[in-house]
């Protein structure tokens, strides 16, 4: 098998354990969030249910990989991936098994999963612009504007291949068509005030700093910002001039993506992993869920992390989300055709 090093510690715990693993009683995480405050999630999940949670946290590749190296034998119960985009790659590997739960098709909005219940949406980001209010006087109100030749020079975007950036162009294709898809990564691309380098979260500090006016990034880095202390992007470094605006709020709504979860296609208990994504569906668990990482809770109703909140509401798009799985490998191509970085 393959080593990885992130949690080769936490592997030899799980193969140490495996007869106790396969007991009842218990349920198998593989993880690619890794907050501390998750804790509380796990605890309070054990405390309601008797279920004692094993947990295995590495990167989306990490988990993927792993679980494709364990085949049949993966004792992975649940997994919890960031975007639908992963997930629809994931679930092309097979790794997932479809499941019918009622509380779930209830609670979850249908556009926050997978049509035939091989994945589910818990929490929900919004992809949106950020801009220097003192530079932009008129920002743009829709990703069509990101592409108008009045932002040459000034969009700064991470890579495309990020799956962030991949969703997105996806959700172009399902909504436009492909045409109006490529038409619009040309016109980004040459709006881009620099090459894609680093993530969301120094997109908008290249927007504090004065690099771009204006940026793409989703909602919760900059939350993050605004509720702690984020390196180069508190007020002394520019931040309290940037503005932000929820797209196309005239038409389609927001670009939104989730953090989700799904039953492993090999789980072992697999009734505890349905009882876990029920739990994290409950309205504490998803107040708790959301928050840790400033996002919006996928059930409607339950409570909002009040930065998040301070943030303002806005129209979100209703697409199914498979679609962005569906359209992620024409967006690679086209943004790869039209030499994005
Ligand atoms: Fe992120």
């Amino acid at each position: 098998m393959r080593p990885f090093p992130l949690f080769a510690a936490a592997l030899c715990a799980l193969v140490a354990a495996a007869p106790a693993v396969m007991a009842q009683g218990e349920v198998n995480i593989y993880s690619a969030r890794h907050y501390d405050n998750d804790d509380k999630l796990y605890d309070d999940f054990t405390a309601a249910t008797g279920i004692t949670v094993n947990r295995i946290e590495g990167n989306a590749d990490e988990i993927i990989e792993r679980m494709k190296a364990e085949g049949a034998n993966s004792p992975a119960d649940v997994v919890l991936l960031v975007d639908a985009g992963r997930l629809f790659q994931a679930d092309q590997d097979a790794l997932f098994r479809p499941i019918t739960s009622t509380t779930l098709n209830e609670r979850i909005p249908a556009e926050l999963r997978h049509p035939e219940g091989h994945w589910f949406g818990f929490a929900t980001r919004a992809r949106v612009f950020f801009y220097d209010t003192e530079k932009v006087a008129n920002p743009p109100q829709t990703y069509a504007d990101l592409a108008k030749p009045e932002y040459k020079g000034q969009i700064c975007m991470r890579s495309a291949s990020n799956i962030y950036s991949l969703s997105l162009l996806a959700s172009i294709i399902a909504h436009e068509g492909e045409e109006a898809a490529r038409a619009w990564a040309a016109g980004l691309k040459d709006n881009l005030a620099r090459d894609p380098e680093g993530g969301d979260t120094d997109q908008i500090r290249a927007v504090a700093s004065g690099q771009c006016a204006i940026a793409v990034a989703n909602t919760y880095y900059f939350a993050r910002a605004l509720a702690e202390e984020v390196d180069a992007l508190t007020p002394a470094d520019g931040r309290d001039r940037i503005g932000w605006v929820f797209p196309n709020q005239g038409d389609r709504g927001t670009h939104i993506n989730i953090s989700g979860a799904a039953v492993a296609a090999n789980s072992p208990n697999s009734e505890n992993a349905i009882k876990f994504l029920e739990y994290l569906a409950s309205d504490e668990a998803q107040q708790f869920f959301a928050a840790i990482n400033y996002e919006y809770p996928a059930v409607p109703g339950a409570t909002v992390d009040s930065t998040v909140q301070g943030m303002g509401t806005f129209k979100a798009d209703t697409l199914n989300l498979s679609a962005l799985g569906e359209h992620q490998a024409r967006a690679q191509e086209i943004y790869n055709e039209l030499g994005w970085k």
